[in-house]
């Protein structure tokens, strides 16, 4: 009875806001179509927004805010586009396709500029490219702008790439390629050149409330008492001090980065014109940047609130109305229960696995398998509607986000165990192959993260300052190895610009008074044609990795498990060895055996393959394995072993 007062209690509303609401912009036929959709997602939206903000005694006219500016969104949305929606709606999982793989690029660091970009989609195609997350190119401070992450203006393209006609052209042209286009929604803050903030330490009142601005450090100090610092090194603490105005703003990231005030429902509905706007662009993927960020109180560490989900959960509601071709990719580098949280159908359908990935880098450090297979046999498995984004290189950091619990339940104590993997991954551990750099060294709780691009985090930036061609195997390995399993284990796999080249350390940014502050500056290297042209010199280290990433993903996209299957981690308690199985609802199964050590290692068969079964082909090795048999497994190997039918 209870949800039944509730629901008709939004559509008595829903009615009332319709009555108030001029949709004449709309023809007839798409204001019916806009109304259907209402009626499907009005109520939930409404379940989701009136908890947040029933301190505001003006709810219902932000509300109507709210649907004039999903009505506008709705009206802006192309034909094209909305042809696109109904064929998503029809196949609403098409983002867990065994052909799905991405790549995330700068713009300007793959090529000169948005027009050049769409010349060169070939090259993505090429590669099996499916999905492409562009990193931000929107209109941002000159100088600093955290990688572009400092947005000054949604709607204008940064004018160094090109102007929004050519992103459409791009986005179209993509389209045709069949690659989706993932852009970012950095909807926790805003650089301190946007318009509001402007009109905000103009002293306009309305665009200060879409801040957290104090006139002094009272609420400041107590806040930061349970905040996270994420960037130690910019600043202490999460507030900067406005000189010009007298007033400390919080700032999470950067001292140019404000963060929204979603306390505020006028950045609720000013947010989502925006978050319109980009799907309306023709982009597939969303890229909800720092989402963990987004609700802030007193007393809390403001990290994965339950109320920054009820708005990610609003804002998907939104998504539905006007784009629901539009999914979004959770961006929670966090404790992997709170990444977990985020993770459904009606909140992110999409999510980067930090988890796997951090994981993954603590077997080739330790050689040791037993944390990974350990954490991920009971936290690889999500709402099968929704996908894992596997990577092993982004343009950030690497974070040491293993739960604690799980660590030491193997007698692994957390904060040592991070300890040495900042000491390994920067090359201070005695034997390490790693060349990382240290990243936001925060001096009072020892924490630290690592950069690094894939290959010289693998060693072959050493082994080839070395000259050791067995040195060189032995990274080169490494990165098959990891590319093999984010291809394999289930999801969609990310691969970072220039790590299918083996692209190495990149140390220019040393040099530029922009970036040198900056490690992240060290994995975001230009991909210069010489670079390409390596892929073409055989036996190259690039050729080798390029030729390995190409022929997995076209494996990929010849199996349907490895799109809409399931994945059963194997416990397999060897200390080097990590095995999963992927599988399909009928059955159809693929083993996968991967050895993290630099040493051979051996297993008997029957520990993966049931007895009864034939034999197995390995894709990758050629070789023949059967249950019965004692498999000896190369350094870094990974089997591959696929149905003996087919
Ligand atoms: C995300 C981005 C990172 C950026 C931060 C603030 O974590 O990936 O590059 O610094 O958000 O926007
Ligand atoms: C994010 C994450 C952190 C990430 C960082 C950018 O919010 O929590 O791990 O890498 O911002 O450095």
């Amino acid at each position: 009875m209870a949800t039944l007062s509730a629901k008709s209690e939004s559509l008595r509303c829903l009615e009332k806001l319709l009555a108030e609401c001029d949709f004449s912009f709309l023809s007839q036929r798409e204001q019916k179509h806009f109304e259907k959709r209402l009626l499907t997602h009005f109520p939930r939206l409404f379940d989701l927004l009136v908890p947040v903000y029933q301190h505001r005694y003006d709810l219902y006219y932000h509300l109507r805010s709210l649907l004039m500016e999903l009505a506008h969104g709705f009206a802006q949305r192309s034909s094209k586009l909305k042809h696109r929606d109904k064929s998503r709606l029809a196949e609403p999982d098409w983002y867990r396709d065994e052909t799905m793989v991405g790549m995330a690029c700068y713009v300007d660091l793959v090529a000169d500029d948005l027009a050049d970009l769409t010349d060169k989609i070939d090259y993505f195609k090429q590669l099996g490219i499916r999905y492409l997350h562009l990193m931000p190119l929107y209109k941002s401070p000159e100088g600093d702008s955290d990688g572009g992450y400092a947005v000054s203006d949604y709607r204008t393209v940064d004018p160094k790439l090109g102007t929004t006609k050519q992103l459409k052209q791009l986005a179209n042209k993509m389209a045709d390629a069949g690659i989706s286009l993932a852009l970012d929604f950095v909807f926790n803050h805003t650089s301190d050149e946007c318009d509001w903030a402007q009109q905000a330490k103009a002293g306009d009142q309305e665009h200060q409330d879409f801040y957290f601005l104090f006139d002094d450090r009272r609420l400041p100090d107590q806040y930061d008492q349970h905040l996270r610092e994420i960037f130690p090194s910019v600043r202490r603490g999460c507030f900067s001090y406005l000189d010009d105005m007298d007033k400390w703003v919080w700032t999470t990231f950067n001292n140019f980065q404000w963060d929204l005030n979603y306390q505020n429902p006028a950045v609720f509905r000013a947010m989502v014109g925006e978050m319109l706007y980009l799907a309306n662009l023709g982009c597939d993927i969303l890229r909800l940047d720092a989402l963990a960020f987004v609700w802030k109180e007193l007393g809390h560490c403001c990290e994965n609130h339950p109320k920054a989900h009820m708005l990610i959960q609003a804002f998907n509601c939104c998504l539905q109305i006007v784009a629901p071709g539009v999914v979004f990719k959770s961006e929670a580098i966090v404790h992997p229960d709170e990444v977990a949280k985020y993770i459904h159908p009606e909140e992110c359908q999409l999510s980067y696995n930090p988890l796997l990935m951090a994981l993954i880098w603590n077997s080739l450090a330790t050689r040791k398998t037993r944390l990974l297979e350990h954490s991920l046999a009971t936290r690889f498995e999500i709402n099968t509607d929704c996908c894992w984004v596997n990577y092993v290189r982004c343009h950030d950091d690497i974070g040491w986000t293993f739960d604690d619990g799980n660590a030491a339940e193997l007698g692994i104590n957390g904060y040592d165990h991070r300890l040495f993997l900042n000491q390994f991954f920067t090359g201070h551990f005695e034997g390490s192959y790693a060349k990382g750099m240290g990243f936001q060294f925060n001096p009072e709780n020892g924490d630290c993260r690592v950069c690094g691009s894939l290959a010289s985090l693998c060693g072959l930036e050493q082994a080839l300052e070395m000259q050791e061609p067995l040195l060189e195997a032995m990274a080169l390995a490494r990165i098959n190895l990891i590319h093999g399993i984010i291809m394999t284990i289930g999801g969609i796999p990310l691969i970072y610009q220039g790590d299918e080249l083996a692209i190495l350390n990149d140390y220019s940014f040393l040099h530029d008074p922009h970036k040198t502050h900056d490690a992240r500056w060290v994995n975001r290297p230009k991909i210069t044609p010489q670079a390409l042209e390596q892929v073409r010199l055989k036996n190259s280290a690039a050729y080798v990795v390029n030729q390995h990433l190409r022929q997995l993903i076209q494996w990929r996209g010849q199996y349907p498990v490895m799109g809409r299957g399931t994945t059963q981690i194997i416990r397999l308690e060897h200390p080097h060895l990590f095995a999963y199985v992927r599988q399909t609802e009928h059955g159809h199964k693929h083993y996968f055996v991967a050895n993290f050590s630099d040493a051979k290692h051996q297993i008997s068969g029957s520990k993966i393959l049931p007895v009864d079964q034939l034999p197995r082909l390995d894709l990758i090795s050629g070789q023949s394995f059967s249950a019965s048999g004692e498999w000896q497994l190369m350094p870094y190997q990974l089997l591959w072993l696929k149905e003996s039918n087919g």
